[in-house]
């Protein structure tokens, strides 16, 4: 495949673009992160038909919605597999879901969002390890929402078609159980759970659009804070914490913590990357 020539924005351009897509996106991009930027651009001045820099520019700020959603989905990094850290969805079924249960109303169900949700295999991880290792699943109402910025990930994650790679951690028996073949080296989520996930677009950086989907016992929300500066992985913690249930965790990736971020979230003590708010806040909530 020919590859698209560089755009040839000045520097002052190009820091223009980064200024607009960190707005819209929280995404830092900076001058190191030229060159990948460049390509996608390249290709979305092709595909649009944009003869220079700036009439692209034009046409990112005039067409609102349309082409800054093409921008930023072929600028995500959605590099995900299942059964990612899986000493997390441990420490959730070992005790925390337990802790959960003790204070809800029967009828009230348990609410779990894994956000970003790239191409889905972290929402359909969590159904798939609470299925296979809580013993009270039958007897909870439980939903999983998964959500992204990307909206070609949430279509990815609606089809629910994968390959080995992204299934090389799961047992092959659960591959069995969980999964149909879909083609050459591909299967895909077998409808039950894939109809049991809800997907929505969400922009972290929207802190109306996060709250909007109401309060939640548990959010993944791994793997995404390390593209943002500490300014957006502030406000993004600030806007998570106060979506959770008083009692509620919040599970961030290996590289990533809230220590020196917010004074909202403290570490769940003796788990890796498990945050709960402090006690004077969760009586409050
Ligand atoms: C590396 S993936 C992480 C997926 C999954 N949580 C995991 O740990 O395997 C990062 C995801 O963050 C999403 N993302 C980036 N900026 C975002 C934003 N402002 N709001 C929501 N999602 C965003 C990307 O689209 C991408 O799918």
């Amino acid at each position: 495949m020919n590859a698209a020539p560089p755009p040839g924005a000045t520097e002052e351009e190009f820091q223009r673009l980064c200024d607009l897509l960190y707005r819209q996106t929280g995404l830092a991009l900076t001058a190191a992160k030229r060159y990948y930027v460049d390509r996608r651009v390249a290709d979305r001045m092709t595909a649009t038909g944009a003869g220079s820099f700036a009439s692209y520019f034009a046409l990112l700020r005039a067409t609102a919605g349309g082409e800054m959603e093409l921008l930023v989905n072929s600028l995500t990094v959605n590099e995900t597999y299942y059964f990612r850290e899986d000493h997390q969805l441990r420490c959730l079924t070992s005790s925390l879901l337990d802790q959960i249960i003790q204070r809800k109303r029967r009828d009230e169900p348990i609410r779990i969002w894994s956000v970003p949700c790239s191409t889905g295999e972290e929402p359909y991880s969590i159904a798939i390890w609470l299925l296979e290792n809580w013993p009270a699943v039958d007897d909870h109402e439980i939903e999983i929402v998964g959500s992204d910025i990307d909206t070609r990930a949430l279509a990815a994650a609606r089809e629910g078609i994968y390959g080995r790679r992204a299934l090389s951690r799961l047992p092959p028996d659960l591959v069995a159980k969980y999964f149909h073949p879909a083609g050459e080296e591909r299967w895909q989520i077998i409808d039950g759970l894939r109809d049991s996930i809800l997907l929505s677009r969400v922009n972290l950086v929207d802190g109306a659009g996060i709250a909007r989907h109401g309060r939640f016992d548990v959010i993944f929300c791994r793997n995404v804070l390390i593209y943002f500066d500490p300014p957006t992985k502030a406000r993004v913690l600030n806007a998570l914490a106060a979506q959770l249930q008083p009692d509620g965790v919040l599970y961030l990736g290996g590289a990533e913590t809230v220590l020196g971020l917010t004074d909202r979230l403290v570490p769940v003590p003796g788990e890796r990357g498990v945050y709960e708010q402090p006690r004077e806040a969760a009586l409050a909530g």
